[in-house]
């Protein structure tokens, strides 16, 4: 039987929210989707400063990360409100909203999404899947990367091996052996995707987002020295499992780009969080037969430039799955993840997060 669920994502980046609404069939692994509509929501200009004035570890008041809580939750309402809209879809035909919430910090094996599953149950007026990691954590897993197990059931293929990168804030990889078993899923945060990227621009104008195309790195030329500085750091040669986040990785990048900071050399700086993102998923790529990228990088086409500089031509998440969308693939991944849930079944791929068994993932808040 087929059900409605909304799978809604925000991730390092605090860009805002990405919803896809996903009609479900099957169970587990053999769940298939059709998809029904999709909805991005931007953050406003104020909570994504506040989110990231938290993440930054600045001494904030607790009044207001319970506002911004508040504040996170109702942006997902809208979103999903505005994707069942938008898909002609009424609330009550709805299964549930599963929902990610907004990382403010991860280092395994703790972890904190902010959200508030009762107001977005009472705002859209049905059940809500919410707090994935945790159950992952529990079970000795670093709580993500937890999308793996949406790509291998969407993006397995019997006959060639494949490999999934993802570039958010953070870039991550998922490798899909040809005909393997989900216990055959290697998947892990390769490092940086954006956040250095997008922080630099932020410190030069808060008013900024992003570097728009790409188009300040173009301009720029890549420091050499801080790039080695970067990747030399433990968690690149680190085995899998392993996860990490935005304000980690920009640590690591201010630490070693000190000297070059604060001279106007944005440009130049953009160029190097490129390459060091670019390297970074190299190094860690595993041999396949296919290579695909998604994730909000796609647009940052020096990023993609650098790629093919160190040799990764990926291919338009598109041409794994005409239905894919590069901005999307995680939101579908949580509505698929939701149905896990609903349905009593596991979700997290231990080969992937490092947990000691499978487990059901998130917690229920019924519709009111
Ligand atoms: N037109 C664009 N030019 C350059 N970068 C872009 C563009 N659109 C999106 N991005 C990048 O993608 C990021 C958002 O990607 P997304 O996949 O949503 O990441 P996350 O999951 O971390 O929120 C932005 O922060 C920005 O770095
Ligand atoms: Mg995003």
């Amino acid at each position: 039987m087929e059900r409605l669920i909304a799978g809604a994502m925000s991730g390092t980046s605090a860009d805002g929210v990405d919803v896809a609404l996903v009609a479900i069939s099957g169970r587990g692994v053999d769940m298939t989707t059709r998809d029904v509509g999709f909805y991005h929501n931007a953050y406003s200009a104020d909570l994504r400063a506040t989110i990231f004035n938290l993440r930054a570890g600045k001494p904030v008041p607790l009044a207001e990360l319970a506002r911004c809580t508040r504040d996170v939750s109702l942006a997902y309402s809208t979103a999903v409100k505005r994707a069942l809209a938008s898909g002609g879809v009424d609330a009550s035909d709805v299964a549930a909203v599963a929902a990610h919430g907004q990382t403010m910090f991860h280092a395994p094996p703790d972890t904190m999404q902010i959200f508030d599953p009762a107001l977005l149950a009472a705002e859209v007026g049905c059940a809500v899947v919410s707090d994935f990691r945790r159950a992952d954590c529990a079970a000795g897993g670093q709580g993500a990367p937890l999308v793996p197990f949406a790509d291998y059931v969407l993006f397995r293929h019997p006959t060639r091996s494949r490999v999934l990168i993802n570039i958010g804030g953070i870039a991550n990889l998922t490798f899909l052996p040809a005909g393997g078993s989900i216990d055959d899923v290697v998947a892990f945060d390769t490092g940086p995707g954006n956040c250095i990227s997008d922080d630099l621009v932020r410190r030069h104008d808060p008013g900024d987002l992003y570097d728009l195309n790409g188009l300040g790195a173009a301009n720029g030329y890549p420091i050499g020295e801080a790039v080695d500085g970067v990747l030399s750091h433990p968690y690149f040669a680190a085995a899998p499992p392993k996860s990490t986040d935005g304000p980690a990785m920009n640590d690591i990048f201010f630490q070693a780009t000190k000297q070059y900071l604060g001279r106007g050399f944005l440009d130049d700086l953009l160029a190097t969080a490129c390459v060091i993102t670019a390297r970074s998923i190299a190094r860690a790529l595993p041999p396949a037969d296919e290579v695909f990228v998604s994730g909000g990088g796609v647009y940052n086409q020096t990023l993609m430039a650098k790629l093919a500089d160190e040799g990764i031509r990926p291919r338009p998440i598109e041409e794994a799955r005409a239905d894919a969308h590069p901005a999307f693939k995680e939101a579908v991944a949580f509505a698929l993840l939701g149905a896990a849930t609903l349905d009593g079944l596991p979700s997290n791929v231990p080969s992937a997060t490092g947990a000691r068994r499978r487990v059901v993932l998130g917690s229920i808040t019924p519709k009111p």
